[in-house]
């Protein structure tokens, strides 16, 4: 029987060590809410005249739930009600054992200061901060460390994580790109001053953000994985290397700087948090918390340029890490465009050694968490995005154009393009229950549903603005002001998203807010978002037409309300609350092969070390979530990948934890005593050979 760690309060606002709130986001959650909207009065008007049609097609598909073959529509159960989820029952479960895929003891939760997984499994660090990945690049030497060396060196902080097949001579090999989201320079340099780093230190932190690509091959009889140092796919991206902006926002006026007159050609990619892999092979990287390295946004008065400032954060005056004292772009008052240069999604061809990285602008600018497509039938990407903030928004890019199979030339060529044109648009969630029973406190109201339809109304299409007072290129820019003014859905940090390849649902993980029904300070529960002082967070089930992902109508309801299962208000898709494992804060979510959900957390608040769990999301066993593993103290779990014969996470920020120095260090992960503590990629695999959790 699991054993139930106690509720925990930790005070810390966000749920982390300021450490990680300090060096992550720029202590987000200490500065006031950027969304200061009023948008459900502004917005209501423009959106009941877009959306009347749009609900009146959602409420249909809802109503079809259960009836119609092919439909993904919520049935109004939480059960098993629908044709999918029946027939995946049939293929997915068999009688009392979890779904295939989850089959493991469930690692019960834990404060150890390593990566604990289940029985029988077993597990390697495949690459560690500081390994040597290209030709020339030096072994890790804390002691003798060069921003030269960093650049040629695995980054810091590794988040998301994808893995590409080879193919041909390679065939037990993958090839591995992974996000660098940020440095923690505390425990990078020995006796660190935060108030006059000096210029090695900055140049260090450079080339530790960013993205790597390394070729991993595979142990023929295991899930083990080790990096190919120095293999000519191998690439480090970082805060100097080159990168391109794209999409219809290139070259605008607003995108040029004294470097770069043309608005197109930018240096680096910050914040790198989650991502996503495309059908057409290359990959994509959210700009999250990009605001904390501009310093001075608080000296700007001209009012529009303040308030696009203030919508995205940057509101101080020395940034945190002070590289504006050795770059002036990272000063908004002498370079008042540059910040606006992040934000984005990338997309990177890994297989090309030589591609420069765009910026996809078509797909706008916020807090990009990750960026998950999907094909409608006709074959056109559909990527769904979270903007990571208390308050903020979720949005979807329908492309116009439709991908090329195959691998030519041409249709490589043409599949780059494809991010470039389209449509954006935001979401509106509105619930199916009275007002009146939405109380703050999680209880379910009458109709036993956290439920309801939504819209997605559009922002931008090419070079046509959907957003009055605002040009296309405004709103691509300065997402978040345009999605105020059409009255999108406040929701509690919308993190990571990942469409079901087996149904098509979308999960959407919304981390928590703490702010949320504070009093006097910010909006209150809805049917969506559920919960006051919400620290918890809740995973969002949305359903669409399956053959039409890129329609303006949708289905959604609640499939996990996180927390103590002892808790009354948290909710497992209906699963009996006595057989779950305790979650909080769900950040990153992945599919298996048999089609279960997996979560990471980030910022755990029930005294457990984050960690990774997996769920069925359909069948008979919908709901039952299991832990299979934990991360070392101070860690995030991140960039979750499930193959059938291994499991891949991140181990971020191991050792951060408040007070925690290169000298006094917190962690003693992954190489024990007198060794410093370094962010990680672990492999873990079945030691009897066969595949995870069958
Ligand atoms: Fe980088 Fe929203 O986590
Ligand atoms: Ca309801
Ligand atoms: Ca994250």
């Amino acid at each position: 029987m699991r054993k139930l760690l106690p509720l925990l309060s930790n005070n810390h606002a966000g749920g982390r060590s300021a450490l990680t709130c300090r060096y992550r986001c720029g202590d987000a959650c200490f500065h006031e809410v950027p969304n200061t909207s009023d948008n459900e009065y502004a917005g209501d008007v423009i959106a009941k005249a877009y959306s009347r049609r749009s609900m009146m097609r959602a409420a249909a598909v809802v109503t079809v739930a259960g009836t119609v073959g092919t439909s993904v529509a919520l049935s109004q159960s939480g059960g098993t009600a629908n044709a999918v989820e029946g027939a995946a029952a049939a293929a997915g479960s068999e009688g009392g054992q979890a779904a295939r895929g989850l089959r493991f003891t469930s690692v019960a939760p834990n404060t150890a200061d390593q990566v604990t997984i289940p029985e029988g499994y077993a597990q390697n660090v495949v690459i560690k901060w500081g390994d040597p990945i290209l030709r020339g690049a030096p072994g890790f030497n804390p002691d003798k460390q060069t921003a030269a060396a960093q650049a040629g060196q695995f980054g810091y902080n590794n988040d998301f994580l994808s893995l590409l097949p080879l193919g041909g001579n390679y065939e037990r090999q993958q090839l591995m790109v992974a996000n660098h989201e940020y440095t923690d320079e505390v425990l990078m340099f020995k006796g660190y001053d935060a108030a006059n780093p000096t210029r090695e230190q900055v140049e260090i932190a450079w080339a530790a953000h960013g993205l790597s690509v390394v070729v991993v091959q595979e142990d023929h009889r295991s899930g083990k994985l080790t990096a190919v140092s120095r293999h000519q796919l191998n690439r480090r991206l970082h805060t100097t290397s080159e990168f391109r902006m794209a999409g219809p926002a290139a070259g605008s006026d607003l995108l040029k700087t004294s470097v770069d007159p043309t608005g197109t050609k930018v240096l680096g990619t910050l914040n790198n948090c989650a991502g996503g892999t495309t059908p057409w092979g290359t990959t994509l990287h959210g700009e999250e918390n990009f605001n904390q390295y501009f310093a001075n946004g608080g000296s700007v008065t001209e009012p529009v340029q303040a308030a696009r400032l203030k919508r995205y954060g940057i509101t101080g005056a020395a940034s945190e890490r002070k590289w504006e004292r050795f770059d002036k772009r990272f000063d908004v008052a002498q370079e008042p465009n540059e910040a606006n240069r992040f934000g984005y999604v990338v997309e990177l061809d890994p297989y090309d050694p030589n591609s420069v990285p765009r910026k996809r602008t078509a797909l706008g600018r916020f807090k990009h968490e990750a960026a998950q497509p999907r094909l409608t039938e006709d074959g056109r990407p559909v990527v769904y995005m979270g903007d990571d903030e208390r308050f903020d928004y979720f949005y979807k890019f329908v492309s116009s154009k439709q991908m090329k199979k195959g691998n030519s030339r041409a249709a490589k060529e043409h599949n780059l393009t494809l991010l470039d044109e389209g449509t954006l648009y935001v979401a509106k969630l509105t619930g199916d229950s009275p007002a009146a029973e939405i109380d703050g406190t999680g209880k379910y109201p009458s109709d036993g549903q956290f439920d309801g339809t939504g819209v997605w109304i559009p922002l931008a299409t090419g070079n046509v603005s959907h957003v009055e007072g605002f040009t296309a290129e405004e709103v691509y820019i300065f997402t978040r002001q345009a999605a105020d003014k059409v009255g999108a859905t406040k929701m509690d940090r919308p993190e990571d998203v990942e469409p079901s390849p087996r149904t098509g649902r979308v999960y959407v993980a919304l981390t928590n807010n703490t702010d949320r029904g504070k009093p006097g300070k910010a909006e209150g529960a809805t049917e969506a978002n559920p919960r006051n002082l919400n620290k918890h967070g809740q995973i969002l089930e949305l359903a669409e037409s399956f053959d039409d992902p890129a329609g303006d109508a949708f289905a959604w309801r609640l499939f996990l309300v996180a927390g103590d299962p002892n808790d009354p208000a948290t909710y497992f898709a209906g699963f009996p609350k006595d057989k779950v494992s305790p979650i909080s804060c769900p950040d990153n979510v992945a599919f298996d092969p048999h089609g279960n959900l997996w979560i990471s957390t980030d910022g755990a608040q029930l005294g457990s070390h984050d960690g990774l769990f997996g769920v069925a999301t359909a069948g008979e066993r919908r709901g039952e979530l299991k832990q299979f593993l934990t991360v070392p103290k101070g860690a995030e779990t991140c960039g979750p990948i499930i193959q059938d014969k291994r499991v891949l996470v991140a181990v971020q920020h191991p050792g951060e934890i408040d007070g925690a120095s290169v000298e006094k260090p917190a962690s003693v992960w992954p190489d024990g005593p007198g060794k410093m503590v370094r962010p990680a990629v672990v492999s873990v695999w079945r030691k009897d050979g066969r595949n995870i959790g069958v």
